[in-house]
């Protein structure tokens, strides 16, 4: 497979409504996103109001219809420079920290892994009662010592930032960004610059 001449970002949306519409926007912010949905990711998307052909105009989208999490093969061949999961679900959290890669967005982290690629992941579940958007209105809900547990074990790993917080998903992203701006500046489409900015 042709090496892209710029890699792009694989961002992973799984099935989760917290700042849904604020990681869509940001993510629309920035060039060269790919999108990587969850099976429940696609649910909740048009759930919230996002089906996929509006969002088709802003990106390339991969959908969780393979077995194989065929286009995982992708990011062996330098397609990539970061993988953001945001918002991650607990379930997505508690995959990504047991190794477990059966969904797309789970198997674009673990590939990150293992080909030394930088992870952001946005983790909805970040203390013992939080506020977060259902599809109607705001509700409040209580992630279980195991949901905390795994969000805590994931900031352990190699190559990852766990963000609690939509600000830090910014601020982190802004950091990446800018060390692949440093990388691969020469070709950086000026949208990325004015991307982000402050
Ligand atoms: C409207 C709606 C909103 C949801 N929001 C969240 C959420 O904020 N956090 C979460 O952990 N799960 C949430 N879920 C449940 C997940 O979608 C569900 O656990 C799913 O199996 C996650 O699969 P995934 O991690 O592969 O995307 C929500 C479900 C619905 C229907």
């Amino acid at each position: 497979m042709e090496r892209p001449e710029r890699p792009r970002l694989a961002w992973g949306l799984t099935g989760s409504g917290h700042y849904l519409r604020e990681c869509l926007d940001l993510a629309n912010e920035l060039p060269d996103v790919d999108l990587f949905l969850s099976r429940a990711g696609e649910e909740v998307l048009h759930m919230y109001g996002h089906p996929l052909t509006g969002l088709r105009e802003g990106f390339r989208i991969f959908r969780d219809n393979t077995a194989s999490a065929a286009p995982v093969g992708l990011f062996y061949h330098g397609h990539y420079h970061t993988v953001v999961i945001a918002p991650a679900t607990s379930n997505t959290v508690a995959k990504c920290v047991a190794g477990i890669s059966d969904t797309l967005p789970s198997n674009i982290f673990a590939q990150a892994g293992k080909c030394r690629i930088p992870s952001i992941v946005f983790a909805c579940d970040t203390a013992p009662q939080m506020e977060t958007e259902s599809p109607s209105d705001w509700v409040t809900v209580y992630p279980r010592p195991i949901d905390l547990e795994n969000t805590r074990r994931l900031t352990g790993f190699h190559q990852v930032v766990v963000v609690e917080t939509f600000d830090a998903l910014r601020a982190a992203l802004r950091t990446r960004l800018a060390a692949v701006e440093r990388e691969f500046g020469a070709a950086a489409p000026a949208r990325q610059r004015s991307g982000l900015a402050t």
